[in-house]
């Protein structure tokens, strides 16, 4: 069975780490027999610039007929003065709610080599392994009414709409308590029931839910306790479920945790674990084709992608195994290589994934 893999470099760092995506996929094919066929789409900047909107209709069609998206990233000053509805990020949404993928899985786990590289203290974030899961289509991204109007005293009036039906509710805090089942079994949802009825709901709703799965400690936390307790004392959370605008905050909080953007990975889910999976650091345009930015993050996600969409639990494991070993040899990009010590080699985005990929196809060969 052949899997479809929809490639979409898109913006500013974006095509150079998306390079090494398509030969980890290929000697995926080569070395373990994962039969694939990789095609290639525009989205965001790039889509403006060569057919006038951030997601081409032909993009979501490809995207639609994959199993599974890959995606670089989005965006960047060049088209910063566009206006909401036309810039590069609309495509970044409009993939995410024309594919229906609900789920966002935003781990942050500290690298033991890297504890150096948190602005936490190392012994706050050490062994650091923490799982945002983020609803993704609803809530204040997407509700309506929104817009931009004049009142009748002729001042202009910005407005969006904060709204979660029940169902959406209930299926992400489903998916918080199966993904907590399956590692630390601790699920904490973050909303902002005191003050917001949408997430008095949603209190209610994951409470009633977590009645189906009565091995698993639910808390709740107030969305700015939880900010203060993410850098006071993150490593009391195994699994967060949140909203679309309060995970979009508390995953770049959880993110820094770790010390580098560019070695997050993400996944962002439908029903059918049909994924689109993208490096959470964003397209970087200050250091786009200097060959600094950070491969990392873009290799994890290929490895969740195996683990998440195509179950292949020792293609993923082999290839996270492989960024293990070039951090224990000393590798580093520039972003990672802050606070280090001696022995430590800092390297471009090319010889940093030539080095994982050397080691990803050593281990295939191996087992
Ligand atoms: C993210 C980003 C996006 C978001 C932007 C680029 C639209 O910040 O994936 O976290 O807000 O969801
Ligand atoms: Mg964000």
């Amino acid at each position: 069975m052949s899997r479809k893999i929809l490639i979409l470099p898109g913006d500013g760092i974006g095509p150079e780490v998306m390079v090494h995506a398509v030969r980890v996929l290929e000697l995926a094919r080569d070395r373990y027999g994962f039969d694939l066929e990789v095609e290639h789409a525009l989205v965001g900047g790039a889509a403006i610039d060569a057919h006038g909107e951030p997601l081409p209709e032909a993009t979501l069609k490809l995207a639609k007929a994959a199993d599974a998206v890959l995606l670089g990233a989005v965006g960047g000053p060049k088209w910063d003065a566009l206006p909401t509805a036309q810039r590069p990020e609309r495509g970044l949404l409009g993939l995410r709610s024309g594919l229906e993928l609900f789920a966002n899985l935003r781990p942050a786990i500290l690298f033991p080599q890297l504890a150096q590289a948190s602005s936490l203290k190392p012994e706050l974030v050490a062994g650091l392994d923490i799982l945002i899961l983020r609803e993704l289509t609803g809530g204040i991204y997407f509700g309506e009414p929104r817009g931009i109007d004049v009142d009748p005293g002729g001042n202009r009036r910005g407005f969006n709409t904060y709204v979660y039906s029940e169902p959406e509710i209930r299926r992400i805090a489903r998916l918080g308590f199966e993904l907590a089942g399956a590692r630390g079994k601790r699920l904490c949802s973050v909303d902002k029931a005191n003050v917001l009825e949408v997430t008095a709901l949603w209190r209610e709703i994951v409470e009633d839910e977590g009645r189906n799965f009565p091995d698993i400690d639910l808390s709740h936390m107030y969305v700015d306790n939880a900010a203060m307790q993410l850098v006071r004392a993150p490593k009391q959370f195994d699994v967060i479920v949140t909203g679309n605008m309060f995970g979009d905050i508390l995953s770049d909080v959880a993110a820094m945790l770790t010390g580098s953007l560019g070695m997050l990975p993400s996944a962002a889910l439908d029903a059918s674990s049909k994924g689109m999976y993208e490096p959470v650091h964003g397209s970087a345009p200050d250091i786009a084709g200097q060959n600094l930015a950070n491969p990392l993050a873009t290799l994890l996600s290929i490895a969740m992608m195996f683990r998440y969409t195509f179950a292949e639990a020792h293609l993923a494991a082999s290839l996270e195994g492989a960024v293990g070993d070039v951090l224990d040899a000393g590798l580093r990009t520039r972003d990672i290589a802050q606070g280090s010590v001696d022995g430590i080699d800092v390297v471009g985005t090319d010889a940093m994934a030539d080095a994982v990929i050397a080691g990803f196809g050593r281990r295939l060969e191996a087992a």
